[in-house]
């Protein structure tokens, strides 16, 4: 292979075959770098030595394909390239055979600039052939085998289910497929295989995996693909607990393979704790947490600031970004996102030169250096306080959620923002949690009903059953998800194994029994022959991929992805089909004017 060939190898006869990479002409000295999956080496066509091999060189062009036979030679010391595993050596060609040619190429994989994403993915083989990319596909390939390893050794069988199937709710669209011999039906691709990996488990395989295709119409976004992989498993008998180990497990394994070392087990957070000190259920670590600095401002003061004294007065930190001027503080608030009555104060400076006292209060319970970045996000005064408050419970309440929401993703923008002036966002800094108990529903004001906040298959907690009708909001789920670095990387749950708890959710979710049975009959049948407890959580392998990386989308570590408008710019799909296909499908197409 073109990586291969050591000084210790000086004197051996070899084939190399591969790509011209680069191609130097020096008159009577031919250089070419050969090129394959394993690297480079620098082949040598002499003429003083071999006039034949020198003439059909002059021949060679970028991206042809050759195969070069020669002895392998060490370099001069004055030519050792020490930047390539095989720069000590060079091949001196005997025999050249030309295996194909190329066109010229509307970008080269040794381009250092980057070609223009349309472009990179309508010629994506050649974009493949780039060492980056080459790379990212290799480190897919081991982090995948590294998670079916070690899921095999801890027992767990991976199992295939199918494509062709009907609609599982996860919240997205569904990829529809006519079919021919049921006229006006349909099978749905699947949006996750938990129908099937619950039925599984009531099928006696007590513990599936599988690495899986699953398939979303949603909107696109960096770390959102229509088919995308998930590491899928399910388990009987767990507490939420024994997923985590097993997917800890895996990951260690996974992060290995890419050569990085984990700690185990992972930080845990409640649900009402990541909106509390970050604004968001899937929090960054690496950077500071909120401070609630509302005690800091005297009464007179929150008066004139108009700020709301009954609502949290958020601080949000991002250490070392240095002095900002004017014009970068007045930068700031077209990042901020007002949810409900929430303000925002870019300005500290100005707040600590009208209201020193409460300034230096602020700066040292939010334990702010002199360079450190200080943003404050507030209620306004003339916000209500309450909406259906909970005066009782530690949860958030709908006027709180506005202010640590916009902080929350304020506090990304920033973080975004500013990542370039400090380095805390250092590589290899992985920051795992997981996060529980997950509200069990969210209130949909457009449809004026609850929805499933993870999906409806999640067992409520056990405290929280006698609220599944009287106070849905109080409703906690037996839900985790883990979390990187502010990215989700997996969600899963505890699952309802009873029938009549699982019909309790469908009424709760406004479906009528019919709907229920319409819709799950076939799994609520199931439910009554004998289901043991199970739970299960799925992971989004092209995220994992992706942060191991360090790519910035999920585009970067798929071999064929699709662009934000869900097309494949190299086959050209989506297209509009024959006239006679539709027919025998019964389907009439009726564009949208
Ligand atoms: P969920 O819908 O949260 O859970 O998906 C699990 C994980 O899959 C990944 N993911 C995606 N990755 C790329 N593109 C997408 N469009 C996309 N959508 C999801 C994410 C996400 O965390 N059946 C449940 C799991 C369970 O309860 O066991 C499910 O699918 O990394």
């Amino acid at each position: 292979m073109c990586g291969a060939l050591r000084a210790s190898d000086a004197g051996k006869k070899v084939v190399l075959m591969g790509w011209v990479n680069r191609r130097r002409d020096l008159g009577q000295i031919i250089f070419v770098d050969v090129r394959d999956r394993t690297g480079v080496t620098q082949v040598v066509f002499n003429h003083e030595l071999n006039a034949g091999v020198h003439e059909k060189a002059e021949a060679l062009r970028n991206e042809f394909v050759i195969a070069a036979i020669g002895t392998v030679k060490r370099r001069n010391a004055d030519t050792i390239n020490p930047n390539i595993p095989t720069g000590e050596v060079e091949l001196v060609v005997e025999e050249l055979r030309i295996l194909n040619v190329s066109k010229p190429l509307p970008f080269l994989p040794s381009d250092t600039v980057l070609a223009n994403e349309e472009l990179r993915l309508k010629y994506r083989y050649i974009d493949l052939r780039r060492d980056a990319m080459q790379f990212n596909i290799e480190l897919r390939h081991k982090v995948a085998l590294a998670i079916r390893e070690n899921l095999a050794a801890q027992g767990f069988f991976e199992i295939e289910t199918p494509f062709m199937t009907r609609s599982t709710p996860e919240g997205a669209r569904d990829y529809l497929v006519p079919s021919r011999v049921s006229p006006g039906s349909f099978y749905a691709l699947p949006q996750s295989p938990q129908l099937f990996k619950q039925i599984l488990m009531i099928s006696g395989f007590d513990k599936y995996f599988q690495i899986v295709r699953c398939f979303r119409d949603e909107d696109l976004r960096a770390d959102r693909q229509p088919e995308f992989t998930q590491i899928d498993l399910e388990m009987s008998y767990p507490q939420a607990e024994r997923v985590w180990e097993v997917v800890e497990s895996f990951l260690t394994a996974a992060f290995k393979a890419a050569g990085h070392e984990i700690k185990t087990p992972f930080l845990r957070m409640d649900f009402d704790d990541a909106i509390r000190q970050y604004g968001i259920d899937k929090p960054d670590l690496r950077l500071p947490a909120f401070t609630d600095v509302g005690d800091c401002f005297s009464p007179t003061d929150l008066e004139t600031l108009a700020i709301h004294k009954d609502l949290p007065v958020i601080a949000i930190r991002i250490p070392h970004v240095g002095e900002l001027s004017r014009k970068e503080r007045d930068d700031i608030k077209p990042l901020f996102v007002a949810k409900g009555g929430a303000r925002v104060f870019e300005d500290f400076k100005r707040i600590e030169t009208k209201f020193p006292d409460a300034g230096a209060k602020v700066r040292l319970k939010a334990g702010a250096a002199e360079d450190d970045l200080l943003v404050l996000v507030v209620g306004s005064a003339q916000a209500g306080s309450s909406g259906d408050a909970h005066p009782a419970s530690k949860r958030v309440t709908p006027a709180e959620l506005a202010i640590y929401a916009s902080a929350g993703l304020l506090r990304v923008a920033l973080s975004q923002k500013y990542s370039g002036r400090h380095k805390f966002f250092q590589k290899d800094d992985y920051r795992f949690l997981w996060v529980t108990n997950f509200p069990m529903f969210e209130w949909d004001e457009g449809e004026r009903r609850w929805n499933a906040a993870h999906h409806p298959f999640t067992s409520p907690h056990d405290e929280d059953m006698d609220k599944l009708e009287s106070d849905p909001a109080m409703v906690r789920a037996l839900a985790y998800d883990v979390v990187l670095n502010g990215t989700e990387l997996g969600s899963g749950s505890i699952r309802i194994h009873r029938q009549d708890v699982q019909s309790r959710i469908f009424h709760a979710l406004g479906m009528t029994e019919e709907e229920a049975r319409s819709r799950f009959g076939f799994f609520l049948e199931a439910l009554e022959y004998g289901t043991p407890p199970h739970g299960g959580i799925a992971l989004g392998l092209d995220r994992i991929v992706m942060i191991l990386a360090g790519a910035d989308s999920l585009r970067e570590v798929i071999p064929f992805p699709k662009t934000a408008a869900a097309k494949d710019l190299m086959m050209e799909a989506p297209t509009p089909v024959a006239e006679g296909q539709l027919r025998e499908l019964g389907i009439g197409v009726v564009l949208k004017k």
